[in-house]
């Protein structure tokens, strides 16, 4: 929000004074004197006016969990339980999942209360690869290398999936490196070659590699180096 709306929103606070306060300097925001009435205030940042608090400023929380099959990527589900059930976390109802898995796909999940961040790695062009896994129930045609990195066309987003990598690890396994996230977008391109993918396991979101040291089910917050490379 910007900084002259929130300081005119609190009840004691006309335009008028919120006008004033930044043009005296009485206005810090995190510590820092702000002048500018359009500076944008997030939601972790402290804002002083004249001394007194106007926002205390949450704590941003950024966590990568191990994403056990059978767990679904939602926040509440009547039905299964979810992937932040799995947090003992007293405020993990403020955090959301940055990039949904299916339910029976494992691997790294990152998890926030910091929308801003989270939108920097899932907006639909945002180009950090997100590598995958794949097993699947035949054999792999090598042809799907060139096919994926061609892009395939989705009918029902009418576009053609962005230049795609895969490297075949095995007949029945590989590597998919992907620069976007449709909608089950690992088995639709494998669905189109008849071959069902049978287990899916999300390695790296961009920059951030799932830990070897955490287990299905286990999860650690994320390092100062991890937040600020996404
Ligand atoms: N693509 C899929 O099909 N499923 C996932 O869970 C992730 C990517």
């Amino acid at each position: 929000m910007r900084l002259d709306r929130l300081l005119a929103n609190q009840p004691h606070l006309s335009r008028q004074d919120a006008r004033l306060l930044l043009a005296r300097g009485q206005v810090r925001v995190d510590g820092q004197v702000v002048r500018d009435a359009a500076h944008e205030v997030r939601a972790f940042a402290r804002v002083e006016a004249d001394g007194l608090p106007i926002q205390s400023g949450c704590t941003a929380r950024y966590f990568m969990l191990h994403k056990p099959a059978g767990y679904v990527s939602a926040t509440r589900d009547p039905q299964h339980p979810t992937v932040l059930d799995l947090l003992e976390e007293s405020d993990r109802a403020d955090l959301h999942i940055a990039g949904r898995l299916d339910g029976n796909t494992t691997g790294l999940l990152l998890v926030t209360n910091d929308g801003r961040w989270s939108r920097r790695l899932t907006q639909p062009d945002s180009q950090l690869g997100k590598v995958y896994r794949v097993d699947t129930a035949h054999d792999i045609d090598p042809a799907c290398v060139e096919h994926f990195a061609a892009g395939l066309y989705f009918r029902f987003e009418n576009l053609i999936t962005r230049p795609a990598r895969l490297e075949l690890l095995g007949p029945r396994q590989a590597r998919l490196t992907l620069h976007e996230g449709r909608y089950h977008q690992v088995k639709r391109m494998f669905g189109r070659f008849r071959n069902p993918v049978t287990a899916l396991h999300r390695e790296r979101m961009g920059p951030i590699v799932l830990d070897p040291a955490l287990g299905p089910g286990q999860y650690r917050a994320l390092t100062i180096e991890e937040i600020a490379s996404v």
